[in-house]
C-alpha cells in the first residue's frame, strides 16, 4: 500500500509527465509552423512517451492501492525563436524532471518503500536517455550554426524517429494476469 506522501508525488509526477507531453506537442507544433516536419515529428513522438510515462505511473498508483489525483495542467509556451530555443528547452526541462524523479527516489528510501523504488527506478535511468537525447541533438545544431541548410539535413534524421511502446513487457504482464 502507498503511504499519503507517495501516493501525492507519483500523482504529482503522472501532472508532470503529461505536463511534459503538453509542452511537446506545443514544440512540435512550433516546428510544423517553421516548415520542419521531421522535427515536428521527434518532438510529437516524444510527447506520445511522456503520456505513456504519465500513464505508467498511474497504473502503478491503482497497483499499490492508491487513489491517483488529478490536477489542472499549465499551459506550456507556444512560441519559440528558434530550433535551437527549442532543444535547449528540451534538456532543461528534462533536468528539472530528473530532479523530481530523483525526489521521489528518495522518498521511496525513505519511507521503506521498495516496490516504489524498484518502480522508479526504470524513470531513473531513463532520465538519463532523455537527458543524453537532447544533449546530442543540441551538439549537432551547435556544429550546424546558423545553417539552415544543416538543419534540413537534422530534419530530415528525425523525420525517421518512430514511436516504440515504452513497456512493452509490463503490458505483455498485465495482459497475462
Ligand atoms: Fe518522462 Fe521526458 O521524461
Amino acid at each position: 500500500m502507498l503511504s499519503e506522501t507517495l501516493n501525492r508525488a507519483l500523482s504529482e509526477q503522472v501532472n508532470a509527465e503529461y505536463y511534459s507531453a503538453y509542452l511537446y506537442q506545443a514544440m512540435s507544433a512550433y516546428a510544423d509552423r517553421a516548415g520542419f516536419k521531421g522535427i515536428a515529428n521527434w518532438l510529437s513522438i516524444q510527447a506520445k512517451e511522456e503520456m505513456a510515462h504519465g500513464v505508467r505511473i498511474y497504473e502503478h498508483i491503482l497497483e499499490r492501492g492508491g487513489s491517483p489525483s488529478f490536477n489542472d495542467i499549465k499551459a506550456p509556451p507556444s512560441s519559440y525563436n528558434s530550433v535551437r530555443e527549442v532543444f535547449e528547452k528540451v534538456l532543461a526541462h528534462e533536468i528539472s524532471v530528473t530532479a523530481r524523479i530523483n525526489q521521489i527516489a528518495s522518498l521511496s528510501v525513505q519511507e521503506n518503500d521498495h516496490a516504489a523504488y524498484n518502480f522508479i527506478l526504470w524513470y531513473v535511468k531513463e532520465q538519463v536517455e532523455e537527458e543524453k537525447n537532447a544533449k546530442d541533438i543540441i551538439a549537432k545544431i551547435a556544429i550546424m550554426g546558423d545553417n539552415t541548410g544543416l538543419i534540413y539535413h537534422l530534419d530530415m534524421e528525425l523525420a525517421g524517429r518512430t514511436f516504440t511502446d515504452p513497456f512493452p513487457v509490463e503490458a505483455a504482464d498485465t495482459t497475462a494476469g
